[in-house]
């Protein structure tokens, strides 16, 4: 019996999708457990190149079940679109290849005006969101007026939801910020085609997962966006609006902490981060610009340039705490090949101290001034590498102090995107 975790061990884009990719091949089952289409995860097999956002990275092969939590919030448009993307790559979608929770929260069209408006009102406080509507979306949630997948399957119930919203929303959209008000019946209609659309893959996920790792099926949680996002562990208020760590798959699943089986973090060789807000190791000068152009360090969502750093271990060593990691899985080390020289962060000197955990004021972290051990680099380039001892010995010193430093093993090395660039070091 197992089950696993797969999540962002920094600020997203680390590689989780084709890792889950890689590891999806040995489990049954492969389920998103937050987040929604902010996401963005390529996936590589042979020479073609599959970009998803809602739908978990499972979706490849023929034979495993994918799961929508209820922790996810979904947008039919986007997912409907993404269903067709990948029928158009020859990737068919069906109800049993795909199941979405009967409790995930739907994203409206007002969500997405909503994200919008407020990030422009914030002026140079913005966040800088994907513009999906997630936070607004999440906060229905919260505030207990959301309209969940059931509700869009009972038709006198999506009604009387979707005008309650409609109405509100509107006084928000036009009284407070002067934009256009929605249109009810567009948005019902529209609504409903998609309801007919999505119930032969809408079920209680709870339940099927349960009876899945009960039956000694294996199965993968899926993680998106890292946690420097997540909304109570990461850099407040830039972060997403779901909890993107290890514990986020109880609540975002249905599922108790006791069939978690191990939770491997994905952790960038370096560190990238889209959008605003704090970022202790960032380079702004000529090697972040090397690194993200060797990288292909652009948002597979949004296409922003990522902003690039050197690795930062005070990150790696609070994911490793936070989410209770039983490995890492280290992507990219390739992009790091022919540097001189390779710095990590093993501390912040605050307030003149030395500390080894992200403090919650973002006024304290930025303070923090990182702590750098240099490394000789490798020039050799390794996406050829296909097991540990292909590695350059200085590659290898990199990943130990990794270890070393985070109390937590690598079990996977990855020097490329396609699934065949994988070096698996230990079980994960
Ligand atoms: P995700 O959001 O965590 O799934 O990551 P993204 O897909 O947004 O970004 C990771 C990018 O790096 C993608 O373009 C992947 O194809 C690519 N990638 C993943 N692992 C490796 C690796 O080990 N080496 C290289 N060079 N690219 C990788
Ligand atoms: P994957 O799963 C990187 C960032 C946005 C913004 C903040 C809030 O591909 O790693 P949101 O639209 O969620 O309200 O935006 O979070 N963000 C991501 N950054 N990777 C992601 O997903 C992200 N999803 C959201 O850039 O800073
Ligand atoms: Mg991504």
């Amino acid at each position: 019996m197992s089950a696993f975790i797969v999540l962002g061990a920094q600020w997203g884009d680390e590689g989780k999708g084709k890792m889950t990719d890689y590891l999806a091949e040995s489990a049954d089952v492969v389920v998103r457990f937050q987040g929604g289409n902010n996401a963005g995860h390529t996936v590589e097999v042979g020479d073609k190149q599959y970009k998803l956002h809602l739908i978990p990275s499972g979706i490849l092969y023929d034979t495993k079940l994918n799961v929508i939590g209820n922790g996810v919030v979904v947008d039919p448009k986007a997912l409907f679109e993404e269903i067709d993307y990948l029928k158009g790559v020859g990737v068919d979608v069906t109800p049993e290849k795909l199941m979405i929770s009967d409790r995930a929260q739907l994203i409206m069209p007002y969500h997405k005006v909503l994200d919008g408006i407020k990030e422009k009102a914030r002026g140079k406080k913005d966040i800088g969101t994907t513009g999906k509507g997630i936070g607004p979306c999440y906060t229905d949630k919260m505030e207990r007026s959301g309209i969940r997948v059931c509700d869009l399957m009972h038709k006198e119930v999506f009604e009387e939801k979707l005008k309650d919203n409609v109405d509100a929303k509107n006084d928000i959209i036009t009284k407070i910020y002067g934009g256009d008000s929605l249109d009810f019946s567009a948005i019902y209609n529209e609504y409903l085609e998609y309801a007919e659309r999505m119930r032969p893959f809408v079920k209680d996920i709870s339940v099927e997962v349960f009876n899945n790792i009960k039956a000694g099926k294996k199965v993968l949680f899926e993680g998106a966006q890292g946690t420097l996002l997540d909304i109570d562990y990461g850099t407040y208020p830039y972060v997403t609006s779901s909890n993107t760590i290890a514990g986020g798959v109880c609540t975002g699943a249905g599922v108790g902490p006791t069939a978690i089986t191990s939770a491997v973090g994905i952790a960038k060789a370096y560190t990238t981060r889209v959008g605003k807000g704090p970022f202790p190791t960032e380079l702004f000068d000529e090697t972040g610009d090397w690194i993200r152009e060797k990288g292909h360090e652009y948002g597979v969502t949004t296409g922003r340039a990522r902003r690039c750093g050197w690795l930062d271990l005070v990150i790696l060593k609070t994911t490793a705490r936070i989410s209770g990691l039983t490995s890492f899985a280290v992507t990219k080390i390739d992009t790091l090949a022919g540097m001189e020289k390779v710095k990590v962060c093993t501390g912040y000197k605050f307030d003149g101290k030395v500390i080894d955990y992200v403090p919650a004021s973002l006024e304290d972290l930025a303070k923090c001034e990182p702590i750098y051990e240099e490394f000789d680099g490798w020039d050799k380039s390794i996406e050829d590498a296909r097991s540990y001892n292909d590695l350059p010995e200085n590659a290898k010193i990199y990943l130990k102090k990794i270890e070393e430093f985070t109390g937590t093993k690598i079990s996977i090395v990855s020097v490329g995107p396609r699934r065949d660039q994988t070096i698996e070091v230990t079980e994960i």
